[in-house]
Parts: C-alpha cells; sequence; structure tokens
C-alpha cells in the first residue's frame, strides 16, 4: 500500500501557518564564558541541525528562569555546556519548521511549546532552536506565544511536585514557599485544582492575587514567621531553601511526623536530608524532566481556564542583560519572557 502523505496545513486549521525554509544564520544571544549579564552578547550563529527525533522550531517567545541566570554565572547547569560561545534558553514557544517525518504529530507549521533537552542543551536565546520532539506539545490556542512562552519549565517543576511527587488531593494540606513566583503561581494552582489546602508564603502585596489563584492562606514572609501561624502540614514545597536564612530549617518543624519535605532549588541546603531524619519526617530533592505529555496536560488546563500563567516582564531579545538582572533580584511575580522574534 502507498504512503499518502497527510496535509501539513489547511485552510481550516487556522493555528497553523506557511514558513519559508530556514536561513544558515540567526540572530541569538550567546555567552563566550561565564561571567554577569553583561555576558550576554548578540551574535550571528549557525542554524542548529536536527537529528531524526529532534525538531527544529522558530522561536517567538523564550521564558527567562533563575537557572539561565545561575548558569550564565557558571553554576546552574554550566558544566553540561559543551562548547562556546553558547545559546542559554531552556523553555520557549515558537512554530515547527522541520518534524521527523511526514505523518508526525506535530508537522511543520505547528504552533508549539516545550523544553529543549534539559540539561544537556539550551537554544531558547535564538531565533531557531532544535529540540527532542518529545520535549513540547501544541500551544494553548487560547495563549499568544509570549505568554506560553512563560510555561514549560516553571509548569512542569510544579507539575512534578504536586501532581508527581506530593500526589496532591483532597483535603491535603500543602505549604508552598515562593508562592508568587514562576514555579509557585503554577504549583498554587496545580496544588487547589486537586483539592488540596494550599498555604503559602509570598510578601504581602501579591497576598490578594494568590487567594484568587486558590490559596486559602498567604504568609507575608516579610512581617511574619510562618511557623508561628502553620503546623501539621503534610507538604512543604520549598522553593527558597536555606540560601540566605533559615526557610528549610523552619519549614522541618511545621510538618506532620511522616510529613514530605520537597527541597526544590539546588545546593539550596545541602543537610536538608539529615535534618529532615532527625526531624521524622520524609524529604526529596527534585529535578524538572522535560515531559511533552505533561506539557498537553497543563496545555488543556490552560485552555479550559483553570489555570493562568502570569507574565510580568516581556524584554526583547537584545535586552537579555536587563532580564538577567530581573531574574536575579528574586521577586518576580510569575513569569519574564523574552520576545525572540515576531510570532
Ligand atoms: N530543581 C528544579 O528542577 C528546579 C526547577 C525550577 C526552578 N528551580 C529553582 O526553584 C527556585 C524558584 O524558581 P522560580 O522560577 O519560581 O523563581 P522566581 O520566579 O525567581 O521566584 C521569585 C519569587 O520568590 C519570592 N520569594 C523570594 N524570597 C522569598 C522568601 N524568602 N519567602 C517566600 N517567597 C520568596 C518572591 O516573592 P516577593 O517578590 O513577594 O518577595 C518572588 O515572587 C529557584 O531557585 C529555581 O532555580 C528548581
Amino acid at each position: 500500500m502507498r504512503f499518502r502523505p497527510l496535509p501539513t496545513a489547511t485552510s481550516s486549521d487556522p493555528d497553523t501557518i506557511p514558513f519559508a525554509d530556514p536561513p544558515d544564520s540567526m540572530r541569538a544571544m550567546v555567552i563566550d564564558a561565564p561571567g554577569d549579564p553583561d555576558a550576554l552578547r548578540a551574535a550571528s550563529v549557525p542554524v542548529p541541525s536536527p537529528v531524526m527525533s529532534e525538531l527544529l522550531v522558530r522561536v517567538v517567545g523564550a521564558g527567562v528562569n533563575p537557572i539561565d541566570a545561575k548558569t550564565r554565572a557558571g553554576r546552574g547547569v554550566s558544566g553540561a555546556i559543551a562548547e562556546y560561545p553558547a545559546v542559554l534558553g531552556y523553555d520557549f514557544s515558537g512554530i515547527v519548521v522541520t518534524s521527523p517525518y511526514e505523518a508526525h504529530a506535530l508537522p511543520p507549521g505547528t504552533p508549539v511549546f516545550g523544553m529543549t533537552a534539559f540539561p544537556r542543551s539550551g537554544g531558547a536565546y535564538g531565533e531557531y532552536v532544535v529540540v527532542p520532539a518529545q520535549s513540547v506539545a501544541r500551544k494553548p490556542s487560547a495563549l499568544s506565544h509570549v505568554e506560553a512562552a512563560g510555561v514549560p519549565l516553571a509548569a512542569l517543576t510544579a507539575w512534578g511536585l504536586v501532581v508527581e511527587t506530593a500526589h496532591a488531593h483532597e483535603g491535603q494540606r500543602v505549604l508552598i514557599h515562593a508562592g508568587s513566583g514562576g514555579v509557585g503561581h503554577f504549583a498554587v494552582q496545580f496544588a487547589a485544582y486537586f483539592g488540596a489546602h494550599v498555604t503559602v508564603t509570598a510578601s504581602g502585596r501579591n497576598a490578594p492575587w494568590l487567594r484568587e489563584l486558590g490559596a486559602s492562606v498567604v504568609i507575608d514572609y516579610t512581617t511574619t514567621r510562618f511557623e508561628e501561624v502553620v503546623a501539621e502540614v503534610d507538604v512543604v514545597i520549598d522553593l527558597v531553601g536555606n540560601v540566605g536564612g533559615d526557610t528549610g530549617s523552619r519549614s522541618l518543624t511545621v510538618l506532620r511526623r511522616g510529613g514530605l519535605y520537597i527541597m526544590v532549588p539546588t545546593g539550596a541546603w545541602p543537610g536538608y536530608a539529615e535534618a529532615a531524619a532527625g526531624a521524622g519526617v520524609r524529604a526529596t530533592s527534585y529535578k524538572v524532566i522535560p515531559d511533552g505529555g505533561a506539557l498537553a496536560t497543563i496545555a488543556r488546563l490552560l485552555d479550559s481556564g483553570a489555570v493562568q500563567v502570569y507574565i510580568d516582564r516581556v524584554f526583547d531579545l537584545d535586552e537579555a542583560a536587563a532580564a538577567h538582572r530581573e531574574i536575579e533580584d528574586g521577586h518576580t511575580r510569575g513569569k519574564i519572557v523574552l520576545r525572540v522574534s515576531d510570532g
């Protein structure tokens, strides 16, 4: 039987748009070595070539995450950078340019959002990126590319924490530190969606917004020590740790016996496991893994309106240094996104 190719774009599918063959070179923000935010410079670099399990995607928006800044500074996942100049950026929204075979579920022209082969490679701070086909999903149609670019890494982290690790359920008592940040605002919504009773720490200015997202209790960490107002929680999702303070250590005192402490920022509290064992609670670290299947589920929640992404600021690609300064400041509400090209 002869194979009959599927159409890649039809007039009845407004989400797929025509595209031109990719050029040989592209605009990107690169670093030549680890450094401060000004290490980021605009450059013309070759368009990457996909292998057969990958998509080539024209990037419209790129997420800016704390891991980008840590990696740029020589920490984070900088050990995985194989060569310089390097293009950072681990999540994006854009349009498929090439896919592995004619009948692939994400044909050329499809709007997608997803993660790169994190932490092995980045590349979203460039006009074209190659990504594993299994690390992306169709972009939620209710979201612009710039909005969608704020979703993948933060929302997949929140999904992994709330759904896959904490197994959020009706009546479960969850405390989420830094509920107002990129990961936190998704974690609050997922936990509330699955019926958990959600307490968050954040500064007071974010309290009304976090209640709208589903938090039952918001504790202003700038005025109140959370252990004085919350106790006997089942799970702590700690997006802060002991860096510059003792949020992690104090968290162990508010868990019920046998409760679960989840340490998210890698390296933010090396001694958490021993301390948790001493306190009679369970503990685990967590590391996000790109997952197009989970992202497709998250896209459905976004399209239904059950979950929202909040975009705090949008910078142009060549303003990446300013975006890094902002994320390093540590007070983003929701997400920061780079506009890489026209959508
Ligand atoms: N292990 C993994 O796989 C993984 C994945 C993703 C992220 N992470 C890590 O998780 C952390 C959070 O990531 P993110 O993207 O959500 O960061 P983010 O967006 O930069 O978080 C900013 C938020 O943190 C809040 N905040 C700062 N200090 C706080 C404190 N002491 N108590 C409560 N809230 C505080 C700020 O609230 P105010 O403005 O109100 O102060 C702000 O809204 C980062 O360290 C990141 O690297 C790890």
